[in-house]
Order: C-alpha cells, then sequence, then structure tokens
C-alpha cells in the first residue's frame, strides 16, 4: 500500500488528480483506513505492532502528500501567471475620447469676453420662488405675461426658473451698486421642437450705475457680439416688450444655415433671435429696494444653444443633448 500509494503521489499531474489518490489510500474508506480492519484477525501479541505499523505509514503518506500538494500548486500558479502574462507591446484600437461641450464652451467664451468689460460671475437656484422668477420682475400673478413663458411648476409658490433673470434680483438684494454682473445657467420651459428645448441655457447680463441708457446697452451688446461671433455677422434690435425692462429690445443675429435667405431653422425670416434686452425697470428697482433715478441699468438675456448654433450652424437644437460624441467633437 504504501509503495503504492508514494508511487500515486509523484505520479499526479494536478493538484486534483493528487486529491484523488489521497482519498483512495488515506480516506475514510481507502486502502490504509480499510488495512486496519485486518487487525481483528490477528493474534493479541501481534496487534500493538501492527497498529504502530499502520499509524506509521500513514504519518508518512501524509507527509508525501503534503509535499506533492506544495509542489503541484507552485507549477499551476507559475503556469498560470505565464498565461496571464501581459503583452504591453501589444496594440488595440484606439479608445474614443470624450470632448467639452460646445455649451460648457462657449459659456465660458461669453465670461471671458464680458470679463473684459468689468462683468463677474453669479449663479442662482434652479428652482426658484415665484417671487424671484416673476413678481419681482414686474410680472404679476394672472399677468397675460406669464404665458411668454411656458412654465413647469413645482408647487403653488415654486416654480423651475423660465429665464436667468431672478439673478439679476439676488444680486440687487444682496449686492450694492455700481453692478456689473453675468449670471448663467439651465432654465426650463413646457416647449420643444427643431429650435427650441424644453431644458435649455441662459446667459444674463446687468449692468447698474449711474446714468445708464439705452446707447450703453447697444453699445455693449454690440461688442460682445461682434466679439464672440466674429465682425461679419448682421445684428439687429427690435423693438419688443418684457415686463422687467422698459424700452425693451429682442436681439436677432443673421442665419449662418441660410445666409439669410430663409430656412426651417430661422422660420424663414433669414435671423435668429439670441434673447431680449433693455433699460431696467423702475418697478423691479423698487421691489429690490435699489434708490431710482440715481441708480439705473441695462439688462439682456440671451439663449447661449442659440448663440452656439449661429456661431457654428448646427441645424438642429436637440443636437446639444444628444452627446453623441459625433456631434461633440466637431467644436
Ligand atoms: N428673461 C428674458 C427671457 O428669457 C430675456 C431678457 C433678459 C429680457 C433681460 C430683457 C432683459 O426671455
Amino acid at each position: 500500500i504504501k509503495e503504492n500509494a508514494l508511487k500515486a503521489f509523484s505520479s499526479a499531474q494536478n493538484s486534483q488528480e493528487l486529491y484523488g489518490f489521497k482519498v483512495q489510500y488515506l480516506g475514510k474508506s481507502g486502502s490504509l483506513t480499510e488495512s486496519m480492519k485486518l487487525m481483528a484477525t490477528l493474534p493479541k501479541e501481534e496487534k500493538p505492532l501492527f497498529g504502530k505499523m499502520v499509524n506509521e505509514i500513514k504519518t508518512e503518506l501524509e507527509a508525501a502528500y503534503e509535499q506533492a500538494e506544495a509542489s503541484l500548486k507552485n507549477k499551476e500558479i507559475d503556469a498560470k501567471m505565464l498565461s496571464e502574462k501581459l503583452d504591453l507591446s501589444f496594440s488595440t484600437a484606439a479608445k474614443e475620447q470624450g470632448k467639452e461641450h460646445p455649451i460648457h464652451k462657449v459659456t465660458n467664451e461669453i465670461f471671458s469676453i464680458m470679463a473684459r468689460l468689468g462683468y463677474s460671475l453669479r449663479t442662482g437656484p434652479l428652482i426658484e420662488k415665484d417671487y424671484y422668477n416673476f413678481e419681482a420682475l414686474n410680472i404679476p400673478p394672472n399677468h397675460p405675461a406669464r404665458d411668454m413663458q411656458d412654465t413647469f411648476f413645482v408647487d403653488e409658490s415654486h416654480v423651475l426658473r423660465t429665464h436667468t433673470s431672478p439673478i439679476q434680483i439676488h444680486s440687487l438684494e444682496n449686492e450694492k451698486p455700481p453692478l456689473r454682473i453675468i449670471g448663467t445657467g439651465p432654465v426650463f420651459r413646457c416647449d420643444s421642437d427643431i429650435s427650441h428645448l424644453p431644458n435649455f441655457h441662459q446667459i444674463e447680463g446687468m449692468c447698474v450705475d449711474e446714468k445708464v441708457s439705452m446707447s450703453d446697452l447697444k453699445g455693449t451688446i454690440s461688442f460682445f457680439v461682434r466679439e464672440f461671433f466674429g465682425p461679419g455677422l448682421k445684428t439687429r434690435f427690435r423693438p419688443s416688450f418684457f415686463p422687467f425692462t422698459e424700452p425693451s429690445a429682442e436681439v436677432d443675429c443673421s442665419c449662418p444655415i441660410c445666409k439669410g435667405k430663409g430656412c426651417s431653422m430661422c422660420k424663414q425670416t433669414g435671423w435668429i433671435e439670441i434673447g431680449g434686452s433693455g433699460l431696467i425697470n423702475p418697478k423691479v428697482f423698487a421691489h429690490a429696494n435699489v434708490e431710482y433715478p440715481k441708480w439705473q441699468g441695462f439688462a439682456f438675456g440671451f439663449g447661449v444653444e442659440r448663440m452656439a448654433i449661429i456661431k457654428y450652424g448646427v441645424d438642429d437644437i436637440r443636437h446639444f443633448p444628444s452627446n453623441d460624441v459625433r456631434f461633440l467633437k466637431q467644436f
């Protein structure tokens, strides 16, 4: 038994096979264990000697098993390491690289242009009290101007901000004029088509100082538009209405998709509206306890996606939230 077992142990090719041999010889009904049964057939005086001999063989075989197991395990680990070795010279397909989102890029460009005019950055909450989104901006409850903005309501007194103009109020309440601020971030309106997204971005500018006029507004916006789009682009100011500015003007840029001839993006007008502007309505100053006419001001709010569309000739506003890397790569 001993010789057969030793031979088997040293012939085993892997630890599984070796374990099989262990069971065969040393297991509960293995041959060595079975041989103990022979003891009953022996004369009394031979029994202790026989028992001693079987136990010695058992100890010896267990040691041989452990040694064989250790060397097989080592070999198996070596083989595994060899098969899992990394070949660092192996070339793989190039990974797609992410890109900065055009909205982020455009927003940063706008900041740096406005920073040169002394404007600094402000933000505000996306969920606004009705007061900041409407009332303080001279849009009282039930005023028809509320229909201009398709509002998402959170509850009776809170809305998802429909524009960045509430940032004007936060700044007027918390800071002392003179002020030159630029606010930005997402805004929300219940509206979606080729040129409207329910979640888009605005950039808001506000200047409050002594003696601010419509010509300051036009000069600032014209400078900004020229710096952002380059000198070739046409802009126009159209008389308009916003409850929080008086007088008010809409700012349009010529449509780059059809070069002013008329297409679906510009609704056949040849112009794309980038936003509104105007002189701050004294009623807004009154809400925020800012002394008028000592302090006067202008404000504007532009759509960031619209500006990116015009600058880069994007033919559908819905590309922006798609995050398709083939689109993002082009900027
Ligand atoms: N808040 C206006 C809008 O979203 C734009 C605007 C901003 C108009 C500031 C005038 C002054 O349509």
